[in-house]
């Protein structure tokens, strides 16, 4: 069975980051082996930047918070679904602290860069925005999601939905549906 990582990046426990998170929890539910992890409601603190990492060659952060100990998970999950908010045409300050948490997996002595144990895991970075232009946002995930590669993920796939500041209004947009329809299908391919 896949392993999954579902991480949410919203504050907003009736919003729609939420909303889709139980849903594609249930529609894997028997089919993948989920993990959630809502940032929102967990410790993980900025990076210090104080290159401990970089004294190992397997990942591991010598801060010690909710972050450490997803480290393993995140290394060795076959996929990582990403459900956030867009905030100020970018990720929540949350989500970038999650993203540079993940220097824990960057090795200069490799050529990728990389210590990740696997990195030919999938990355899905499904956002909603209040408003858009969803365009603009869709090209801003696409660049960003890439710096996970560090942390081995190295095929992605995103979706941007607008019109999304009414908490769980997700559930009535077909369209944005459909789109999350088929990233649970390719996170499961
Ligand atoms: C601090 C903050 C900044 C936001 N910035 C933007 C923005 O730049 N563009 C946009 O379209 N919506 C923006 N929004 C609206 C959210 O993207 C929108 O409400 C989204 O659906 C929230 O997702 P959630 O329901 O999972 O919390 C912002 C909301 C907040 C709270």
């Amino acid at each position: 069975m896949k392993k999954v990582l579902i991480v949410t990046a919203s504050k907003r426990r009736k919003g729609n980051s939420y909303t889709l998170a139980k849903r594609i929890g249930e529609q894997l539910d028997g089919k993948a082996e989920v993990t959630t992890f809502h940032i929102g409601e967990k410790d993980v603190r900025a990076c210090l930047a104080c290159d401990a990492c970089k004294r190992q060659h397997t990942p591991n952060c010598i801060q010690r918070d909710d972050f450490t100990a997803l480290i393993p998970e995140i290394d060795s999950c076959d996929a990582m679904l990403i459900l956030s908010p867009v905030h100020w045409d970018h990720f929540p300050a949350q989500l970038k602290a999650f993203l540079d948490r993940t220097y824990s997996f960057m090795d200069f002595t490799q050529p990728d860069f990389s210590m990740a144990g696997r990195k030919d895991k999938k990355l899905a970075g499904y956002f909603f925005a209040g408003f858009g232009p969803v365009d603009v946002y869709t090209n801003m995930v696409e660049a960003n999601v890439k710096s996970f590669a560090t942390a081995g993920f190295t095929d992605y796939k995103v979706h941007v939905a607008g019109d999304a500041n009414v908490p769980g209004s997700v559930m009535e947009k077909p369209e944005d549906l459909k789109a999350a329809d088929e990233i649970v299908e390719w996170l499961l391919a």
